[in-house]
């Protein structure tokens, strides 16, 4: 857990990173103070990385009107804050491009989460024009020359999240959102060089992997989520997922991180401690490419035991990162390994913490 990893010329100092997470906390797409606070306490509590939460590539992408974004240059300078603060900590700073499809524009969770009118929202777009449930708003399936924009639009968010200094950029294809939309043949009804063959669509999410690495350069890690199954049937399956991960890589991805689930109403999961695990462990091994696990991991044996397993070579946390901002911290104080690891701040105040007065 506390071995550095090397990847396109970034060291991450330990092999724990930061899962995205929404905070619904951004007005316009901007990360302000509450974000280098809420981000900057993780990267000082030690992790190797920071995914900062879904940023939508445009407006209309975002799942609600608190999502953050790279959609403007003014917002390039606001992100740049947020990558100083990760990065003087030693974490490295990454960021998770999104576009919500037919799941955007909808209430603050804690307001409804409840589809805001069209009128006040703009179109809502996905592969086929299907409606994720019957309450739900029926998108406008895209047309071919739509789906260049779209292309265009990750472009030009990774090409600003390069200029804000982040030195991952992780495309977000997972959990329901536009390029899962287009990716499973439960969303994707399409007859058109855009549809499925083969259980499962792989042109356009290869199509914006090679865009945005031509954007980013070679310096930059780029990572794709995925839902590698979508337990129900008719759905993604995991052999589908590994022929997917395959052409990612072949396109230019660097990681594939591992989740799964979240398209349509009705999937069969309870989900376990691990429980991406497996998959993560076959895309890595039948593919080669580097994979990231998330999902219920709480404890640090647990994180060891993945690693040790070769089920990846990134661990990601959610929820228990934000309990517990500092998580590997404390792991860390009891770790043999000590040294340049962690941030100084905490390395002092651990030195302080040893003496029985600290006063
Ligand atoms: C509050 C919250 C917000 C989330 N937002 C995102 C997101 O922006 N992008 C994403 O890919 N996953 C998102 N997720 C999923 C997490 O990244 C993670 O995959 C999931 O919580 C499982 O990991 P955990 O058990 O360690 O929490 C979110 C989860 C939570 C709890």
């Amino acid at each position: 857990m506390f071995q550095r990893l090397l990847m396109r010329g970034t060291t991450f100092r330990n092999r724990v990173l930061m899962s995205p997470m929404c905070m619904y906390a951004a007005e316009d797409g901007f990360p302000d103070r509450w974000h280098l606070a809420h981000y900057g306490a993780r990267a000082a509590g030690g992790v190797g990385g920071i995914i900062v939460e879904a940023t939508a590539v445009s407006p209309e992408g975002r799942i609600t009107p608190g999502d953050l974004g790279i959609w403007n240059e003014a917002q390039v300078k606001a992100h740049g804050n947020l990558v100083d603060v990760i990065e003087r900590d030693g974490a490295v700073a990454g960021i998770q491009l999104s576009h919500a499809g037919r799941r955007s524009g909808r209430t603050l969770p804690w307001n409804g989460n409840r589809y805001i009118a069209g009128e006040e929202w703009g179109p809502r777009i996905s592969a086929s024009a299907l409606a994720y449930s019957e309450a739900s708003p029926v998108p406008h399936g895209l047309k071919e020359n739509e789906i260049r924009a779209v292309i265009g639009e990750f472009a030009a968010a990774a090409r600003r999240a390069a200029m804000a200094g982040y030195r991952l950029v992780e495309l977000h294809f997972a959990h329901g959102y536009l390029l899962h939309q287009f990716i499973s043949p439960l969303t994707n009804h399409r007859s058109d060089g855009y549809g499925v063959e083969e259980g499962v669509h792989t042109r356009l999410p290869v199509e914006i992997v090679e865009v945005v690495r031509d954007a980013v350069g070679p310096e930059i890690i780029v990572s794709v989520r995925l839902s590698v199954v979508d337990w129900i049937e008719g759905g993604l399956r995991l052999e589908h997922s590994v022929r997917l991960s395959a052409a990612l890589k072949s396109a230019g991805a660097d990681i594939i991180d591992v989740s799964s689930g979240a398209l349509v109403p009705g999937e069969k999961i309870s989900p376990e401690p691990g429980y991406h695990a497996p998959f993560a462990r076959a895309i890595r091994e039948e593919t080669g490419v580097a994979t990231a696990v998330v999902g219920l991991v709480t404890e640090p044996r647990q994180a060891q035991a993945h690693l040790d397993a070769g089920d990846a070579d990134l661990i990601l946390l959610g929820r228990a990162l934000l309990r517990d901002p500092y998580w590997v911290a404390r792991e860390f104080e009891n770790a043999e390994n000590k040294g340049d690891l962690f941030p100084l701040p905490y390395r002092r105040a651990l030195a302080g913490m040893k003496t029985r007065r600290v006063w």
